[in-house]
Formats: structure tokens, sequence, C-alpha cells
């Protein structure tokens, strides 16, 4: 049963805040969500505005969230970690050691989440949109909820 999600994208501050974000409002307590980068550049540090802000014009309050990277840890204590491009995924892949912590990388969706960081609030709009529906069909896929 998967009730503990990771999501990943390189800072942790963008997309993989607002992925967080959008599935812990759709699912119930009994799930945990939480983000988290392969990069540190941003280890302690609030998400972008600019995600805090597409998040905030959807009633989805992710200003508390702060950055982190990934640890080993992660790989025994989530069920599914969920990576927003391939390069993240690929990432991923590279610090994993065996086949049981390989099982529960994928993407989030079939392309790339673009990352946003050098774009504008249209573009973060446009992760929203992206991860909003991504989530919806992995809550079917999974039969969360
Ligand atoms: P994210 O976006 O991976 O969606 O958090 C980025 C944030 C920061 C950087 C790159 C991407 N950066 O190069 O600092």
């Amino acid at each position: 049963m998967v009730h503990k999600i990771l999501m990943v994208c390189l800072g942790n501050i963008c997309r993989s805040p607002l992925a967080e974000g959008i599935l812990q409002s759709k699912l119930n307590r009994a799930y945990t969500v939480d983000s988290a980068g392969t990069g540190d550049w941003h280890e302690g540090e609030m998400p972008d505005n600019r995600s805090v802000t597409v998040a905030k014009n959807h009633g989805i309050d992710i200003s508390n969230q702060r950055a982190r990277q990934i640890r080993m840890s992660d790989f025994d204590e989530f069920d599914l970690i969920l990576a927003m491009d391939t390069s993240n995924y690929n990432n991923l892949l590279n610090l994993t050691k065996t086949k049981e912590h390989r099982m529960k990388i994928r993407m989030i969706t079939n392309s790339n989440v673009p990352d946003p960081y050098y774009g504008d609030l249209a573009d973060f709009e446009n992760v929203y949109q992206i991860l909003d529906k991504a989530t919806d069909e992995l809550i079917t896929e999974l039969n969360l909820l």
C-alpha cells in the first residue's frame, strides 16, 4: 500500500513544493506527502515566491514548507518517490543501490514537468495545472483517498 509519497525536483523550491501541496490538499491525514531536491543549494529556504503565489491563488498554503535535499533514508521511508523530470529521475536512480529502492522511483507524469525557475508567473501556473492533473491521475491509478 502506498501511504508515504515524496515529490522530487532539482531545487525543492519551485515544482516539488507545489506537487507536495497539491497532493496533500487532495488526500486525508492517513497519507504523508513530502518533497525534496536532488540539489542542496536551497536547503532551508521557503518555496519560491511564485510557487507560493500560484498555490495561494488555488487556495493552497505552501509557505510553511522548507527546502531540503534528498537523503538515503528517504528511499526506505517513502513508498513512492516521484520525479518531476527525467533529469531528476536519473539523478535519483544514480543514488540508489538496491532494486527495492529503484522500484519506488517513477516520473510523476509521462513527460517532463518544465522547470519554471527562469520563467514568469504564467510558467508557474502551467506547472500547477500539469501537477493538478497528474495528481488526480495518480489518485485514480493507485486508488488513494
Ligand atoms: P525546482 O526549480 O527544481 O523546480 O525547484 C529550480 C530551482 C532552483 C534552481 C533550479 C531549478 N537553481 O538552479 O537554483
